[in-house]
């Protein structure tokens, strides 16, 4: 690439990052700077699809050192920016599989009122919307994305990480997962609907909005006695 490797916000070089650390850091820079962020874009994008594709580690690397693959692969430090999905253990997109899985994980929650119940032949029709996280043969946590072409907005919805799983980032994985797959399909909203965790959502850049404000089949759609919170989130 044209520059030493991927920079941070004060313009040092990030050593490494992970599969959803590269997503973030293209969210955050999606159309922003455009002249100055433009190759470090196209490089680092393309790293994150081989990622998701399987390759375990991408270097990106100035082609104007002399040198520089050696330096990276031979140096303590490197000389780029290492972009790995070492430590992204299993996120990909759900299929038909993954239906007892997720449903064994979500079905707790459902019983505690915490997430709308859904049928196996729901989740069936639904799977290919649904991200998952997998350990040790095991789904720990899923999300599922719903878009609404003509509103430009998208649902995440479905949000949920195993209770031994939690406080570890990979709600956080997930969402910047979802918020990156509603980029690419050119979403400008993204929402969703909770009653547990207003706070959650807020902290990560969430607002509340009203029903009025949801995709017209989505509001035709709204349970009214779960009194859910509708929290929102523009994607510039
Ligand atoms: C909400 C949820 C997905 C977060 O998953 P997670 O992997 O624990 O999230 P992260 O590790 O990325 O974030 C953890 C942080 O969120 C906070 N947090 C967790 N649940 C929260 C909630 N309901 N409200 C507010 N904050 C919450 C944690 O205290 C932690 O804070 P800290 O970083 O200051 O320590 C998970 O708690 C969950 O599955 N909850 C049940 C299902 C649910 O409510 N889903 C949302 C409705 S669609």
């Amino acid at each position: 690439m044209e520059s030493n490797g991927v920079s941070d916000k004060k313009g040092d070089l990030l050593q490494q990052l992970n599969l959803p650390q590269a997503e973030s850091w293209l969210n955050n820079h999606h159309g922003k700077d455009i002249d100055k962020n433009r190759d470090t874009q196209i490089h680092l994008n393309n790293a994150a699809h081989a990622c998701r594709g399987g390759v375990k580690r991408v270097h990106l690397l100035s082609r104007e050192t002399d040198g520089a693959l050696l330096l990276e692969l031979y140096t303590r430090d490197g000389v780029g920016t290492l972009v790995t999905a070492e430590n992204y253990e299993g996120l990909r997109i759900a299929t038909i599989d993954d239906i007892g899985g997720i449903m064994e994980l979500i079905s707790p929650l459902e019983e505690q009122g915490v997430l709308v119940k859904r049928s196996r032949e729901q989740l069936e029709l639904d799977i290919n919307n649904f991200t998952v996280i997998e350990r040790d043969g095991m789904i720990i946590a899923c999300a599922a994305m719903f878009s609404f072409s003509e509103a430009a907005a998208a649902e995440l919805a479905c949000l949920a990480v195993h209770r031994d799983y939690q406080i570890h980032g990979r709600g956080d994985d997930l969402m910047q997962h979802i918020e990156w797959q509603a980029r690419k399909k050119h979403i400008k909203k993204l929402f969703t609907l909770t009653t547990q965790a207003m706070h959650w959502f807020i902290e990560r850049g969430f607002v509340e909005c009203k029903t009025d404000d949801l995709p017209i089949e989505k509001k035709s759609l709204y349970n009214y006695q779960r009194n859910s919170k509708v929290l929102c989130k523009e994607l510039n």
